[in-house]
C-alpha cells in the first residue's frame, strides 16, 4: 500500500493505492480558479496553492481509506520534471511522511508516472509497450521495455501537444484550460474548412513539430476580422483534426521501428481527448494491436498514477533515500540525444 503525492503542475493530488490496484482514497484538486485570470499557470501561485491543500489532503486520504500512516509501506512523492516550486512542496510533504512513518520514500519522476499508469488501469499490460505520452510538456514516443526502461524513440523539436492545444485554445478566446475548452469547440466544428499544416507529417525523421500549427491558427484567427461562434469552432476543428494527423502518422511510423512492442498505449492529459483517443484506437486495430488508453481522470495529473508508480519500483525494490533532489528536468531516457530546438521539453 503506497501513499502517492502529486504537485508538479498545478493539480493538488494525493491517493492511496494498493498492489492489487485497489483505489482505496484519493484526492485532486485542480487550481484552475486561481490561473484562470492569467490564462495559464502562474508557477508562484501553484506551490503557494499546493502548500496550502496538500497536508489536509493527505489527513482526508488516509482518513477515508480507515489507514493510519503507520501502516502504509512507503511514501511516493514526484521529484520532477516541472513547476520546481510545486515539486518541491510535494517532495518535501513526501519526506516529511516517510521520515515520521519510518518507511522507504520513493521520488518518482512524473513521466514514470503517466508511463506506467496504464498498468494501473488494466491489469493485462505486459511490457513491452509502445506508448504515445502526450501532456503539457511533453510529446513522446517510448518503448516501455520495463519499470524504469524506457527507450525514447522521438520527441518534440518545439512545443508539446497539450501546449499546442493550450496556446491555440487561448488564441481562440476558448479559456483556460485549454485543452478541453478546445475539443469542446471542435465538436460544433467543420474540420476541412481551413487548410492547417502537419509539421513533419511522412518526415523519415521520428520526431514531432507543433510549432507552425500552432502559428497557422494564430494567422488563420487574425484573417477573420469578427470571428463568429462558428468559424472559432471550425478553426478549432481543424486545429485538433491536423494535430490529430500528425500524431498517428508518428506513431505509425514508431509501430515500424519498435516492432517488440505488444500493445499500443497512450496516457498523458492530452490522451483524454476522445478525437486523439479514436484515431489511435484505429492505428491500433490497422496493425493488429490492442490499444490501451486509461480512463480520462488517470490520464490528466493525479496522485493514483505515482502511487502506483511508486508500487512498481518499491515490487522492484527501488527505493530513495531522504536525500533525493527536486528536478526540474528529468529526461525518462538519460540517454536520448538532445533534438534541435528540444531543450525545454526534452
Ligand atoms: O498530464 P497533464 O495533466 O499535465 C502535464 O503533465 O502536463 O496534461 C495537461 C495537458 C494540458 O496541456 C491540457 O490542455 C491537456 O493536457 N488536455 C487536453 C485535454 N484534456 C487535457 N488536450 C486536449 N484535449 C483534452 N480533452
Ligand atoms: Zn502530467
Amino acid at each position: 500500500m503506497v501513499l502517492g503525492i502529486e504537485s508538479s503542475c498545478d493539480e493538488t493530488a494525493v491517493a492511496l493505492v494498493r498492489g492489487d490496484r485497489t483505489i482505496l482514497a484519493q484526492r485532486i484538486a485542480s487550481q484552475d480558479e486561481a490561473h484562470r485570470p492569467f490564462g495559464g499557470v502562474v508557477p508562484e501561485l501553484a506551490a503557494r496553492a499546493h502548500a496550502d491543500r496538500l497536508a489536509p489532503m493527505v489527513e482526508a486520504v488516509l482518513q477515508e481509506a480507515g489507514v493510519a500512516l503507520s501502516d502504509v509501506d512507503a511514501v511516493a512523492g514526484t521529484a520532477g520534471p516541472g513547476l520546481i516550486g510545486g515539486v518541491m512542496v510535494g517532495l518535501v510533504t513526501a519526506k516529511a511522511l516517510a521520515f515520521a512513518a519510518g518507511k522507504p520514500l520513493i521520488a518518482v519522476n512524473h513521466l514514470e508516472g503517466h508511463a506506467l499508469s496504464p498498468r494501473l488501469a488494466d491489469a493485462s499490460l505486459q511490457f513491452p509497450y509502445l506508448l504515445l505520452l502526450v501532456s503539457g510538456g511533453h510529446c513522446q514516443l517510448l518503448g516501455v521495455e520495463g519499470v524504469g526502461r524506457y527507450r525514447r524513440l522521438a520527441t518534440t523539436i518545439d512545443d508539446a501537444v497539450g501546449e499546442a492545444f493550450d496556446k491555440s485554445a487561448k488564441l481562440l478566446g476558448l479559456g483556460f484550460p485549454g485543452g478541453p475548452a478546445l475539443e469542446r469547440a471542435a465538436k460544433a466544428g467543420n474540420s476541412a474548412r481551413f487548410v492547417l499544416p502537419r509539421p513533419l507529417l511522412g518526415s523519415d525523421e521520428p520526431h514531432f513539430s507543433f510549432a507552425g500549427l500552432k502559428s497557422a491558427v494564430l494567422r488563420a484567427r487574425a484573417a477573420l476580422a469578427e470571428p463568429t461562434e462558428q468559424d472559432i469552432a471550425d478553426l478549432a476543428a481543424g486545429f485538433q483534426q491536423a494535430a490529430t494527423d500528425c500524431l498517428v502518422d508518428r506513431t505509425a511510423r514508431a509501430i515500424d521501428t519498435f516492432p517488440e512492442g505488444t500493445a499500443l498505449v497512450v496516457a498523458g492529459g492530452v490522451a483524454a481527448n476522445q478525437a486523439i483517443r479514436g484515431a489511435l484506437a484505429d492505428l491500433a486495430a490497422a496493425n493488429g494491436l490492442p490499444f490501451v488508453a486509461p480512463p480520462q481522470w488517470l490520464c490528466t495529473d493525479n496522485g493514483a498514477m505515482i502511487a502506483w508508480a511508486g508500487l512498481e519500483r518499491f515490487a522492484a525494490g527501488d527505493v530513495d533515500d531522504l536525500s533525493a533532489p527536486a528536478r526540474p528536468r528529468w529526461p525518462l531516457d538519460p540517454a536520448a540525444e538532445a533534438v534541435r530546438g528540444a531543450g525545454v521539453k526534452a
